[in-house]
């Protein structure tokens, strides 16, 4: 599976503060953490019916939409019908925020053991419910249930592309990915995320 291109802008996107009932800052002086990020982005006013008009689902791959961008920041909507995956990527050296607003994720965190990208953290994700993205994590994120999901994501600055590792030459190494290996037992678990913040 290739990670799906951004959708065209098909629909009028409203002003983030229409929809979160905050203005994304213009400026990356304006956003000094991550924490910061997760904070407004939990405490987001939504208008749910706005949302929801923006809400589109692919029969292909999971869908991938940036609703606003500015300098410092871009505000990206991802809807994932159930089975729907990731591959396994970073985030272009953003930093970022989801909020899973509908349904449920499950997310794999992965770590390098050697030349290879182990999993070593899994854990679900369930309404309201914010999940961080450093420039340095690797994940796999999947709707393990059987009812749609939708995420809202910041990402700041706004994303310059991500890697996809699935199949692919590790960039600045010279092996090529391995099939990740099951968690033995003992080893990485499923668990419970806290909430962010
Ligand atoms: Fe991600």
């Amino acid at each position: 599976m290739h990670e799906p291109a951004m959708e065209s802008q098909e629909t009028a996107v409203p002003e983030s503060r229409a929809l979160l009932g905050w203005s994304l800052p213009e400026s990356r002086e304006d956003i000094p953490s991550l924490q910061w990020l997760v904070t407004r982005l939990r405490d987001s006013r939504i208008d749910w019916r706005l949302l929801e008009s923006l809400v589109r689902f692919e029969p292909a791959h999971y869908a991938r939409r940036v609703l606003v961008r500015t300098d410092a920041c871009e505000l990206l909507l991802a809807c994932w019908l159930p089975g729907q995956a990731s591959l396994v990527h970073d985030h272009g050296g953003s930093h970022g925020a989801a909020l899973l607003v509908r349904g449920e994720l499950k997310e794999t965190r992965f770590a390098w053991g050697g030349d290879r990208l182990l999993p070593a953290l899994a854990c679900r994700a369930g309404e309201g419910d914010v999940m961080l993205e450093r420039p340095d994590t690797i994940h796999r994120v999947v709707n393990p249930s059987r009812h749609g999901a939708v995420s809202l994501h910041l990402y700041a600055p706004p994303m310059q592309g991500m890697t996809p590792y699935d199949g692919q030459t590790v960039p600045g190494r010279t092996r090529r990915l391995r099939p990740p290996r099951p968690p033995g037992g003992g080893g990485a678990g499923r668990r419970r995320r806290p909430r962010a913040g």
